[in-house]
């Protein structure tokens, strides 16, 4: 694993941006796996902020996203849909044709998850991008997941329901229970992973995910069996490494 440390959130911001950016412009035609949270908002802001600046551009990208909240319309402010519209698609030169999210707003979830594995499958994502939860999830997938998990509909845990009710007008009520998520066996078929963290929240999961046991316990540590994996923290994730 590669590891990276910067001092803050916007330098982590604009270290993982550039990568991206680096990886669009080698390959125009990329395949671009996404994710959505308070992560990589800084993140997406400097990929727009880059396409309006240098024109680099994201007409022959497509992008998959990890994730997506069941019962939730695509169109609903709160899903992964919109995130990704209002903070990156609407703003770049991209073919929304092009752009894959797993859809929460149907009548058989079972087959929708699926039917997502099986686009994914069907394609070679070049570089995932991830953030991670403060248990170490990574996509919606929560500890005791497996390592060969596919796409499939998964329970969100306590821990990150009470998260992501901050989204949710801080009332966990709000917040969905269940979500369509790419299991660790599919986001582990990626060529290259960019795992992005930031805030003395996520400490504790990178210091198991770099030093601890991989263990399904934490989902994140099968990142350690992979072998190109760039991991992009800021002094507080950093800040319980040996
Ligand atoms: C989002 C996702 C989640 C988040 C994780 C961290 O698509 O799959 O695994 O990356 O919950 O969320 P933030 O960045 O909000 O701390």
């Amino acid at each position: 694993m590669n590891i990276i440390k910067v001092k803050d959130y916007e330098a982590l911001s604009e270290v993982a941006a550039n990568i991206i950016i680096e990886a669009v412009k080698s390959k125009p035609e990329i395949s671009l796996g996404l994710a959505t949270g308070g992560s990589p908002v800084q993140l997406y802001a400097n990929l727009v902020k880059d396409h309006k600046e240098n024109k680099t551009s994201y007409a022959g990208v497509s992008t998959y996203n990890l994730d997506e909240y069941i019962g939730l319309d695509p169109s609903h402010e709160q899903s992964y849909n919109t995130f990704m519209k209002n903070n990156l698609f609407n703003h770049v030169d991209i073919n929304l044709a092009n752009v894959h999210l797993p859809n929460g707003n149907t009548s058989d979830h079972e087959a929708e998850a699926k039917r997502f594995e099986e686009l994914v499958a069907n394609t070679t994502i070049d570089l995932q991008l991830l953030g991670i939860g403060t248990n170490g999830h990574i996509g919606f997938n929560e500890p005791g997941s497996s390592f060969d998990g596919k796409t499939a509909v998964v329970d969100l845990v306590q821990e990150t329901i009470e998260s992501n009710a901050r989204y949710f007008e801080g009332n966990e009520d709000l917040v969905p229970t269940q979500a369509i998520s790419m299991g660790v066996g599919t986001i582990m078929r990626a060529k290259a992973i960019l795992l992005i963290a930031s805030g003395k929240n996520k400490a504790e999961a990178i210091k198991w995910l770099v030093e601890g046991e991989v263990s399904e316990d934490l989902p994140a540590s099968a990142l350690r069996n992979h072998p190109n994996v760039t991991i992009v923290l800021d002094e507080d994730a950093a800040s319980l490494l040996q």
